[in-house]
């Protein structure tokens, strides 16, 4: 597959991008991750053109496979650290590309800081060429491990510029400073997304986050790994809602900051209550320390989305864990070679 789809891209190179007949003309920096992905599963859906750019470092091609073929679609492989050359129209930028999981981002810290930094002040200066629209999708982690609950956005955060999580947190910081001045000294049209804590179908199983290292660690029967004594909190979004709140934020006249994430804030101890129930395993649970400055405590003030933009979270914890096992429970089912007669082992 992957080969077939690079070569099926192939026909669509950067070069000959150009303003079709359809709508708008979108580039998806990161768009073959978890979150990217379903954004371009969206923008495909209400007629846009879409110009997937990504490294394949985490994300995957199975995410976007179900648009190879589409003449609305174009794959290209790249890390945004590298200059960004596009020929054609392009009306909007949503700028996703950044590994977001900390085992993930802790692999090579300075590429993660440089992806944050770098990869923002590519996609600017191409949003200033093409007189662009751009998104930044920034994070909670910008609060640190915040000292007031919820986080309003006017809240300037309590972070380590000297720990594990700081090439992801002050690179998300970074880039925020980036938007904001590039609006100020060029006028380039920016938005800045603050996301909480989002699952669902196509995280991947090995990212190292919460919700799916519990889903997978639960349909596999193996104990559930808890760090701390689980007291410490999160608040969930479905990635649905999260998309919604994306899409919405772009079409709106909006240039501070604005937090997207659901507002129910949960302990660790009742999540793994919840994917036990969930998935009627019988796993029991490993206790581990907390990893090092791992925020004590996240729930957004969502006041700014839902006063701006209209929007607000509305899948509950329990309905969108049931679609994200349900969609976990059949990759694995596919990971498992059926028992033929020829692999069934017998006794000699
Ligand atoms: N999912 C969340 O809970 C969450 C929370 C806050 C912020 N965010 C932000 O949303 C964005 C998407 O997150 P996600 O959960 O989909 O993560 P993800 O790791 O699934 O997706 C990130 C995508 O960016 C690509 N990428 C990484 N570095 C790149 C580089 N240098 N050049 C080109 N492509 C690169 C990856 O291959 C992947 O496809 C990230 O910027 C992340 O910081 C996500």
């Amino acid at each position: 597959m992957p080969d077939d789809f690079m070569n099926l891209t192939a026909r669509f190179p950067a070069d000959d991008f150009t303003n079709g007949p359809c709508g708008r003309s979108v580039l998806v920096a990161g768009g073959a991750g978890f979150v990217g992905s379903h954004l371009i599963d969206r923008l495909i859906a209400r007629g846009d053109r879409v110009i997937c750019l990504d490294n394949l470092s985490t994300g995957r091609l199975a995410n976007v496979a179900r648009h190879a073929g589409n003449e609305r679609f174009t794959l290209i492989r790249q890390d945004v650290c590298d200059p960004i050359l596009i020929a054609g129209a392009v009306d909007e930028i949503f700028n996703l590309a950044c590994p977001a999981s900390p085992p993930k981002y802790q692999i090579d810290p300075v590429h993660t800081f440089k992806t944050s930094v770098l990869g923002a002040m590519n996609l600017l200066e191409l949003a200033r060429l093409k007189r662009a629209r751009i998104l930044q999708a920034s994070t909670s982690e910008v609060y640190g491990d915040p000292e007031i609950t919820p986080q309003p956005e006017g809240y300037r955060g309590a972070v380590n510029t000297f720990g594990p999580r700081a090439c992801y947190d002050e690179g998300k910081r970074a880039a925020e400073t980036l938007f904001h001045d590039y609006h100020l000294q060029h006028g380039v049209d920016i938005r800045v997304a603050r996301i909480f804590n989002t699952y669902g179908p196509r995280m991947a199983a090995d990212d190292g986050r919460v919700v799916s290292n519990f889903v997978t660690q639960a349909l596999a029967g193996r104990n559930l790994t808890l760090h701390g004594d689980g007291s410490q909190t999160r608040s969930f979004c479905y990635v649905d809602d999260l998309v919604d709140g994306l899409l919405r934020l772009m079409q709106a006249d909006v240039t501070v900051p604005v937090n997207l994430g659901n507002g129910d804030e949960f302990t660790m101890n009742a999540l793994a209550e919840l994917v036990l129930g969930l998935t009627g395993s019988s796993s029991g649970i490993t206790r581990k320390p907390l990893p090092k400055d791992d925020p004590r405590q996240r729930r957004p003030d969502t006041t700014r989305a839902r006063d701006l933009l209209g929007w607000q979270a509305k899948v509950p914890l329990a309905e969108g864990l049931a679609r994200t096992i349900a969609h976990f429970a059949a990759e694995m089912a596919l990971a498992t070679p059926a028992r033929t007669k020829e692999n069934i082992p017998c006794a000699t």
